[in-house]
C-alpha cells in the first residue's frame, strides 16, 4: 500500500517547556529537533516522520516567534491557520511539572478544550520534582485536569516514553 503520511500530531506548550527534546528523545535522534536552554529555539512548524506513519508536527513555544520577539497574537495567527487543517489528529500540550499553569497554558488548554480536536496534555521534567513538587502535581492533575489523559514525561526513562509512544500513535491512527 502507499505511504499514508497525512496524519499530524501537534505538539505544543510554553518556550523551553521541552518540545523538541521530546521528539528527539521518541524518536531516539539526538539531534533531529534542534534544542537549546534559551526560549524561542523553534521558530517554524517542523515535520518530524515517525516510522512513515505519520508526523510529529514541532511548534514555536507560545509567545515567540520568527522574529524572535514576544508576539502572541502571531502565534495564534499561525496557530489558527494551522488548526483548520484536515491532517490534524491529535494534539499533545506540554506543561511544565515545577509550575502552575500559566496564563498561556490556561488559555491555550481552554482553546483546546473548546476545539474538537483529541489532545492529550503531559507533564515534562518530572525528574526535576522532590516527594513534595510530585504530590502537588498531582493534586493539580486531579484539580485541573481530572477529565483529560494526562502523562508524565522524564526524557531519560524509556518507560516513560514507551507509554508515551503508545498514547501518540493512538492520537495519531484513530
Ligand atoms: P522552544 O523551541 O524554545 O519553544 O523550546 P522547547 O519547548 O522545544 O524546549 P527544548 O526541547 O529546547 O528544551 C528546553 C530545555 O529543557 C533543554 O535544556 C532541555 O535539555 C530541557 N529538558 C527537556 N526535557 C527535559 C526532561 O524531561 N528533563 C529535564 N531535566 N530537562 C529537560
Ligand atoms: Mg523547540
Amino acid at each position: 500500500a502507499p505511504l499514508d503520511l497525512s496524519k499530524e500530531v501537534l505538539i505544543v506548550g510554553k518556550s523551553n517547556v521541552g518540545k523538541s527534546s521530546l521528539i528527539n528523545a521518541l524518536t531516539k535522534k539526538k539531534n533531529l529537533a534542534h534544542t537549546s536552554s534559551k526560549p524561542g529555539h523553534t521558530k517554524l512548524l517542523n515535520y518530524y516522520n515517525i516510522d512513515n506513519s505519520f508526523y510529529l508536527v514541532d511548534a514555536p513555544g507560545y509567545g515567540y516567534t520568527a522574529t524572535g520577539g514576544k508576539h502572541l497574537d502571531n502565534f495564534g495567527k499561525m496557530m489558527e491557520e494551522y488548526f483548520d487543517n484536515p491532517h490534524l489528529k491529535g494534539v499533545i500540550h506540554l506543561i511544565d511539572s515545577r509550575h502552575e499553569p500559566s496564563k498561556d497554558d490556561k488559555d491555550f488548554y481552554a482553546f483546546l478544550k473548546e476545539s474538537n480536536i483529541p489532545f492529550i496534555i503531559i507533564f515534562t521534567k518530572v525528574d526535576k520534582l522532590n516527594q513534595s513538587e510530585l504530590s502537588k502535581l498531582n493534586k493539580r492533575r486531579k484539580e485541573l485536569f481530572s477529565e483529560d489523559l494526562t502523562l508524565l514525561s522524564d526524557i531519560t526513562k524509556e518507560k516513560c516514553l514507551d507509554n508515551i509512544r503508545v498514547e501518540i500513535s493512538r492520537l495519531a491512527l484513530n
